[in-house]
């Protein structure tokens, strides 16, 4: 869906993308994570040849719209008859409704009249403004107005939605509405690329989750690979609570009492059916037993730093 290789892209003296490599396969939901400042927006920019990288290439939808630092205009045409896109920064017809707003956007994509008004209802009705359609957009809140961008995005109905920072601004109930927007459009078999700064805004709707810092793309897995990764370098964390106490003298696990018969027991692999046993072995019992993965948040704070 989206290949890019080893693209760079300097402002004067900012090398905003640093030989940048990324992959996102057809029915992926990727989030693109990274601090401030990573190159983020500077990469779905080059993306959608809305500034001119000097280096790299490429691909969007199978059709390689960029390389030899130069865009093919006509495939790039093409492949962006497809993707939906929501910016970071859009300004909206203030004086506007959603509907005359749509039906403007549906124009751009020569859609008929009677396709324009089919698919205005679907995704206003879904991004739900569908209530507000006939109201002037210059009244309408931040989340409203995400809201009427992604209805913007999904006008044509693409395979591809690339969406910068979607969610920000959004409340807890609107970011988990925009969560199960996301969710429908795998469920439609779409593509979903976006970025975001926040782990929480990623973790639960992402299937891979590809990590920016400084131009380059330092890490590109599921989450559970993440996670499992991190597992294995950080260890696994057990509390354990036992019926009555138990010696943990001459394992070779890293065992800290944290109160009476509660412990906390580090080790590098998963040790659980061993520790049942070595608890057995003394004639105590396992009341619970809790494994701590690591969050995303803290996998991502180490490896920003
Ligand atoms: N038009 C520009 N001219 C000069 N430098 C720029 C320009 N746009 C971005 N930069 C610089 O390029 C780097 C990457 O910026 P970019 O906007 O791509 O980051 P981002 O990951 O989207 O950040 P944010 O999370 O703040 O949106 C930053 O150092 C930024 O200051
Ligand atoms: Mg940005």
């Amino acid at each position: 869906m989206i290949t890019v290789d080893n693209l760079v892209k300097v402002y004067r003296d900012v090398r905003a993308l640093d030989g940048l490599n990324l992959k996102v396969k057809p029915g992926q939901v990727y989030g693109f994570l990274g601090p401030n400042g990573a190159g983020k927006s500077t990469t779905i920019l080059s993306l959608l040849g809305l500034i001119f990288p000097q280096k790299g290439r490429i691909e969007l939808l199978n059709e390689e719209v960029f390389r030899n630092g130069r865009f093919d205009e006509g495939k790039l045409v093409k492949a962006k008859a497809r993707i939906g896109y929501m910016p970071e920064h859009a300004t909206l017809w203030e004086f506007l409704t959603p509907l005359q707003t749509l039906d403007i956007i549906g124009k751009a994509f020569r859609m008929s009249r009677a396709e324009r008004e089919k698919r205005a209802e679907e995704v206003l009705k879904l991004v739900n403004l569908w209530e507000v359609k006939n109201r002037k957009v210059g009244k309408f809140s931040k989340g409203m107005r995400q809201r009427l961008l992604l209805a913007q995005a999904l006008i044509n109905d693409p395979e591809l939605l690339i969406l910068d920072e979607p969610m920000t601004g959004l409340d807890p109930k609107g970011i988990a509405e925009f969560k199960d927007i996301i969710r429908e459009q795998r469920k439609a078999g779409k593509t979903v690329f976006f970025s975001s700064h926040i782990l929480a805004h990623v973790e639960e709707v992402c299937d891979t989750v590809g990590v920016i810092v400084k131009g380059k793309l330092i890490l590109e897995d599921s989450i559970e690979n993440i996670k499992r990764e991190f597992l294995r370098k950080a260890g696994y964390t057990i509390i354990v609570e036992t019926n009555r106490p138990v010696d943990f003298s001459g394992v070779g696990w890293n065992v800290t009492p944290l109160g009476e018969n509660k412990y906390r027991v580090v080790s590098q692999e998963d040790i659980r059916e061993e520790l049942h046993d070595f608890v057995a072995s003394q004639g105590a019992k396992i009341l619970t037993m809790q494994v701590k993965e690591p969050s995303l948040e803290e996998i991502f704070l180490k490896m920003v730093k």
